[in-house]
């Protein structure tokens, strides 16, 4: 492990290496505990650079078993071997020179997952951000390109299968029960794209005709016997494959493209050059065993690790500080790319829904920082929502400033002019410039500042004049090290919604500018004054949230109402019905904290009642509509003083009011959603079983008896219906004996999938209530547990820190001092996972005083502990601050 030495890197530092690495030869003899890598590295130092600079190169827990330069013995006087870092000097003044070096390696017991490592007696790699320094030595960083060659050898018998990066050059047997294999990848790449794989899996093959007629080879590798469940994920790479070619213009460029899926992963997936490794979770899918949400997680992921080949693979990062240039940009790429594989809008509600729910309190508390930070001391910390949701959202505004035409000439000039580069931001929104002839100074402000803008918003209409006047300020909030802000270019889409339904267009604009439907704020106040509107206008803020703002304006319910009946943009009448249900959760949660019953508006329950059973609307987005803003989109409403408990019962008790006056249309969307025939994941089928599932939950409110759950269980043919029955069953009825009945029989129907035994654990992870604690320590002791698997400690941990906000935050502080403890004895093991799952703690401050206190000092008690790691001692600091 990589223990803190509170180092911190800071962007304005960046200096180009010495020494240009012309090319790389790797040699891997693969052995569980001993593997011996030789990395033969070509190197010259760079024009201009001091004949006495020594050679850096970077390691992390390396031995070193030989080091030659030109194939001769390097004096010991000449180099430094040191924990992290390999010093070599005397080296040619302007001549190539070779420098070989061997270390020996334990896969085995390699428990951080990075680097090379065992999963189920498969050998594998994982080396982003800075996991290939725990292969040799090497500059291991992301401006470095070079052409690599990789021999591997193996016992052929327990590792049939070698891969590496590019395409197979050949391969043989050894004569010693040893094979090899070698792989060339004639595109020059960073380190922490290299892959190596080597083992005894199934595949799934098909191949793709790109559209200059090449014929590439698409290989799935994933445990025998589970060959089916990759069918869907080549569907969805080839669609991906098709559609990038399709709308952006780019295509495949090597001879074969391969996934591995293996089950032990920190991440999701992971992009290396022509070789993907993914977390199973993303690849393996059918109906008995996946939810619909599983299949369009896979499509999606599927897309953006493939989409990855472009932006980050042929166009990468200069340093890690520009991480959202290759995640920020995919991320946009993969959100489109499901659009248009789905529902627009309902994909829309879905990625606002997930960037509300975990960007913005990120942006709000203690971790906050820029899409394009300054400064960091470990960068695994930073694979964060910022970079990733908030960077595609920038990337989504340029779209939305430039146009899709300009759009599309700048992202063309992007991958003409850098295409074999390793860039900065600044490189990027270069592009847009020059392709639109648009200044992008303030608007690049969105990659620099941090924190979630608020925008206030009043509007007045005067008859007499038929004129409508808009007033807006934006404030930018303080964040760690930030505390004022400039005034940010917000694009805000917007309509005028007249009393008939129809829109106004104005004949004249003043105060602004206004293109289409975009009001572009720029000032910190601003007065726009629309002209030529015939009567008094609903205005509908922030179409298909096209800016990640926090939106103030007061509106009537008969406004939103309007709105939500009316408005031509989907997306903003979700939100509309979004927003007339949020101040009675607010006032449902203040009312519980008195101890007082919720009075919840019948016209609110009416409307929303109203678009649940329009049959004009499609059901994925009427189930939108029916799932009520969570928990934890309550505690952000409130912002401070939170109560977890109240939050709850508020909640709980609206959910019941729309229950009892919706039964009927629930009973009928029961029956009417049912979808008949074979299952079929597609969006539309998708769409009714959600709905239908919602249905059903608020049915079980109402009646408040298990029987129609339990018949769903028993009914379900697929995994959504079975996974929704049993979590209303387990979240409703906790102590039932059905409800163990039927946990008890999905576990032994499941034992010997890992995927859905993972859906058992967090099932039962979310039952609030202050019994969640006792039932979480009693399921990390059932032999099922693993706690060194990271799906696993996910699935329980995890989503009990995450998505458990009453059996979380005790008001005793008991579930805080028990995460404490986990994560310190988490922590020498996989410090990843470990910080990740720490900052399930972000929003502490913002608790009321009790439980805050709690968790300050449960915090205090981690950052307190000797040996932490980077990871942890990096989160656990700021989060103190
Ligand atoms: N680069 C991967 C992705 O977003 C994420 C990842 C980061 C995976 C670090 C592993 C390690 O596609
Ligand atoms: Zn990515």
């Amino acid at each position: 492990m990589r223990t803190d030495t509170g180092e911190i890197i800071h962007l304005e530092n960046y200096q180009p290496t010495d020494f240009i690495l012309e090319r790389v030869d790797l040699t891997f003899e693969l052995d569980p505990t001993e593997t011996k890598v030789e990395a033969r590295l070509i190197f010259h130092r760079r024009e201009n650079v001091d004949v006495n600079a020594p050679l850096v190169l970077d390691g992390d827990e390396l031995k070193m078993t030989g080091l030659l330069l030109d194939q001769e013995t390097i004096e010991p006087a000449h180099y430094d071997a040191a924990e992290s870092s390999l010093t070599i000097r005397n080296l040619p003044a302007s001549a190539p020179f070779e420098i070989t070096i061997t270390t020996e390696i334990n896969p085995e017991a390699n428990t951080t997952l990075m680097g090379l490592y065992r999963t189920k007696n498969i050998y594998c790699t994982q080396c982003e951000a800075e996991g290939f320094r725990r292969i040799t030595y090497f500059p291991d960083r992301p401006d470095v390109l070079a052409v690599y060659t990789v021999n591997i050898i193996a016992e052929k018998a327990t590792a049939p299968l070698l891969l590496s990066n590019g395409n197979f050059l050949g391969g043989a047997g050894m004569g010693d029960g040893r094979h090899f294999a070698a792989w060339f990848d004639p595109h020059p790449k960073p380190s922490y794209l290299f892959a190596l794989v080597a083992g005894d899996l199934g595949v799934v093959e098909d191949t793709f005709t790109t559209m200059s007629g090449r014929d590439i080879a698409l290989k799935i590798y994933v445990e025998h016997g589970k060959e089916p469940r990759a069918a869907y994920a080549m569907d969805a790479l080839k669609r991906s494959m098709k559609w990038d070619e399709d709308v952006f213009g780019r295509e495949y460029d090597l001879d074969i493209f391969m996934i591995v899926a293996v089950s032990d992963f920190n991440m999701g997936a992971m992009e290396n050059k022509g070789l993907n490794v993914f977390n199973d979770k993303y690849v393996l899918a059918d109906s008995e065993t996946a939810t619909d949400a599983d299949y369009a997680n896979i499509e999606a992921i599927i897309a953006h690790e493939y989409f990855h080949n472009w932006t980050g693979n042929r166009i990468t990062c200069r340093d890690w500080f520009q991480l959202c240039l290759k995640e920020g940009l995919t991320v946009y790429r993969d959100h489109e790319f499901s659009a248009d594989m789905r529902s627009r809008a309902v994909k829309r509600i879905a990625e606002v829904r997930h960037l509300k729910s975990e960007q913005f309190p990120e942006d709000a508390g203690p971790l906050a920082h820029p899409v394009r930070p300054t400064k960091y001391r470990e960068i695994n910390n930073f694979y964060t929502t910022t970079v990733y949701e908030k960077g595609s959202e920038v990337t989504r505004m340029i779209a939305t400033l430039l146009g899709a035409d300009l759009f599309k000439k700048g992202m063309d000039l992007y991958f003409v002019r850098h295409d074999g580069q390793a860039v900065t931001i600044e490189d990027f929104v270069r592009c847009f410039e020059d392709a639109s002839g648009r200044n992008l100074t303030q608007f690049a402000l969105w990659y620099h500042q941090a924190g979630t803008p608020l925008v206030s918003v009043s509007v007045e209409y005067d008859t007499a004049k038929q004129s409508l006047t808009m007033a807006l300020e934006q404030m930018v909030p303080a964040t760690p090290g930030q505390p004022d802000k400039e005034p940010m270019h917000i694009p805000l889409r917007f309509g005028l919604l007249l009393p008939n339904g129809s829109e106004a267009t104005a004949t004249s604009v003043a105060g602004g500018e206004v293109t289409g439907d975009v009001l572009h704020l720029v000032e910190r106040k601003q007065t726009v004054v629309f002209e030529g509107i015939s009567s008094r206008p609903v205005v509908s803020f922030n179409r298909g949230f096209s800016t990640p703002i926090n939106l103030h304006f007061e509106q009537s319910a008969t406004d939103r109402a309007h709105i939500a009946r009316h408005e031509s943009d989907l997306f903003a009448r979700w939100q509309a019905l979004n927003d007339l249900a949020t101040p009675n959760l607010v006032a449902a949660t203040e009312s519980a904290r008195k101890g007082e019953p919720a009075s919840v508006d019948p016209s609110q329950v009416e409307t929303l009642l109203a678009a649940a059973a329009d049959e004009t609307l499609e059901p994925a987005f009427r189930a939108q509509v029916l799932a009520l803003p969570s928990e934890a989109d309550i505690a952000r409403e409130i912002g401070s003083n939170n109560d977890p408990d109240a939050i709850h019962s508020g909640r709980q008790q609206v959910m019941t009011a729309i229950a009892k006056a919706g039964r009927d249309v629930f009973a009928r969307l029961v029956e009417n959603m049912a979808v008949s025939g074979s299952f079929s994941p597609d969006a539309a089928s998708a769409g009714r079983r959600a709905l239908r599932n919602s249905a059903l939950s608020y049915l079980v409110y109402a009646e408040n008896q298990a029987e129609r759950a339990i018949k769903a269980f028993r009914d379900a043919n697929n995994m959504t219906d079975l996974s929704q029955a049993l979590t209303i069953l387990a979240h409703r009825f906790p102590h039932d004996v059905s409800t163990t009945e039927a946990l008890d029989e999905f576990k032994i129907r499941f034992e010997d999938n890992a995927l859905v035994i993972d859906k058992w654990f967090g099932i039962q992870a979310t039952i609030p209530g202050d019994g969640a604690l006792q039932r979480v320590k009693a399921l990390m002791d059932d032999p099922l547990f693993n706690a060194s698997n990271p799906n696993r400690v996910r699935s329980l941990l995890g989503t009990y820190a995450f998505a458990n906000p009453t059996g979380f935050n005790r008001p005793d502080g008991e579930g805080y001092r028990f995460l404490a403890k986990n994560i310190l004895a988490m922590d020498p093991k996989n410090p990843q996972l470990a910080a990740r799952i720490l900052t399930s703690m972000r929003s502490w401050r913002s608790l009321e005083s009790q439980r805050a206190d709690h968790a300050r000092n449960a915090l205090r008690d981690i950052a307190g502990a000797s040996k932490l790691s980077a990871d942890v001692s990096d989160i656990v600091e700021r989060m103190l601050k």
